[in-house]
């Protein structure tokens, strides 16, 4: 029996291409609205989402017939995936295909943040004013704390060393292999901050309801008025405690690429998009050429493997 698949957010055009070609009847609807989604879904076997689409146990419930929900991307919290397999329902995504995209933007964040690059750059077109501000180099004798030494955070790590950081990395589990591959130091997250990160970058998985890893105390131990980059979720930390953070100089620069809500709502995300040191891009650490040609094919290879009822 060939599958219905139905495309809720915009994706690669590879991807529809893969699914087409090995048989599947694809309907793409980027802009589908959520009522609209919820009265269609049960006509299809395969759901594909990005961050959009909020699959809850609404849309499982509504989705009789579905067999498998493929993210294309990474960050799985946007679905509710124990109620998806509760009910025999694959829940498939694409690890791995954005880590470097989200590496270069980390370091992007890091190097442009170290030489004042788009404040200079503005000044420089909009006001005539050249000003010669005096930057840092990321490179020797600095040291970056990475937190979720996983695929990204080791990425990071790969190429810090090449710039000559000296690297430490907290993570619930202990990846000593990992950590001795890339010349990494395994700490206590206490001890990271305490000890003295220049840089860190927050690099965790987080699952919903979880409560924030850096809040006020977390703040509070970071000893050398750190640059900070999140590219994994911004429930991560408090975001209350950053503000606080920012105001007094605990934290130099805050770099973000995920808000805690997207588009921002909420009181504190409006005070700190006021903030000079507080830098946001709206979630594009995946989006490059080359991460969601590899998203889209990684994707399309699950969906078929389901199909042809091979291990994923
Ligand atoms: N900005 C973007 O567009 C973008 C793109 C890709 C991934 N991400 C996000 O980046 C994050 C990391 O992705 P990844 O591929 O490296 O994931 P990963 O699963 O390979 O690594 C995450 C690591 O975080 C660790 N971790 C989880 N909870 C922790 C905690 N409380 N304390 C310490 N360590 C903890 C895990 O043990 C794991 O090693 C995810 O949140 C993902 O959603 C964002």
């Amino acid at each position: 029996m060939s599958w219905r698949v139905l495309v809720s957010d915009e994706v690669d055009q590879v991807l529809l291409s893969t699914l087409e070609d090995s048989g599947m009847h694809v309907d793409y609807r980027p802009d589908i609205e959520r009522q609209d989604l919820v009265s269609s879904v049960g006509g299809y076997n395969v759901l594909v989402v990005r961050s959009r689409t909020r699959v809850d146990r609404e849309v499982i419930d509504a989705g009789r017939a579905l067999k498998v929900i493929a993210r294309a991307g990474i960050g799985l919290d946007t679905i509710d995936t124990e109620y998806a397999r509760s009910k025999g329902i694959k829940v498939v995504f694409a690890p791995g295909s954005s880590t470097r995209s989200v590496t270069e933007l980390t370091f992007a964040a890091f190097l442009s943040i170290s030489r004042s690059f788009c404040t200079l750059s503005t000044m420089a077109r909009e006001g005539g004013k050249f000003l010669k501000k005096t930057g840092r180099e990321v490179s020797g004798g600095k040291t970056l704390g990475i937190i979720g030494f996983g695929r990204i955070g080791q990425d990071i790590a790969s190429v810090a060393s090449a710039f000559g950081m000296e690297v430490l990395a907290y993570d619930v589990v202990r990846n000593e292999e990992a950590a001795e591959r890339l010349g990494v130091s395994l700490v206590a997250l206490e001890d990271l901050l305490r000890g003295g990160s220049d840089y860190i970058s927050i690099n965790v998985t987080v699952s919903p309801g979880q409560p924030p890893l850096i809040g006020k105390k977390e703040f509070s131990a970071m000893g050398r008025r750190p640059v900070i980059s999140n590219t994994s979720r911004a429930a991560a930390v408090d975001g209350n405690a950053l503000l606080e953070a920012l105001k007094s100089g605990v934290v130099s620069v805050y770099y973000t690429d995920v808000m805690w809500n997207e588009p921002p709502r909420e009181k504190f995300e409006m005070d700190l998009l006021r903030m000079e040191n507080f830098v946001v891009t709206p979630h594009i650490g995946a989006q490059t050429e080359e991460a969601k040609r590899r998203v889209a094919m990684e994707t399309a290879s699950n969906i078929v493997k389901a199909w042809r009822g091979g291990e994923i």
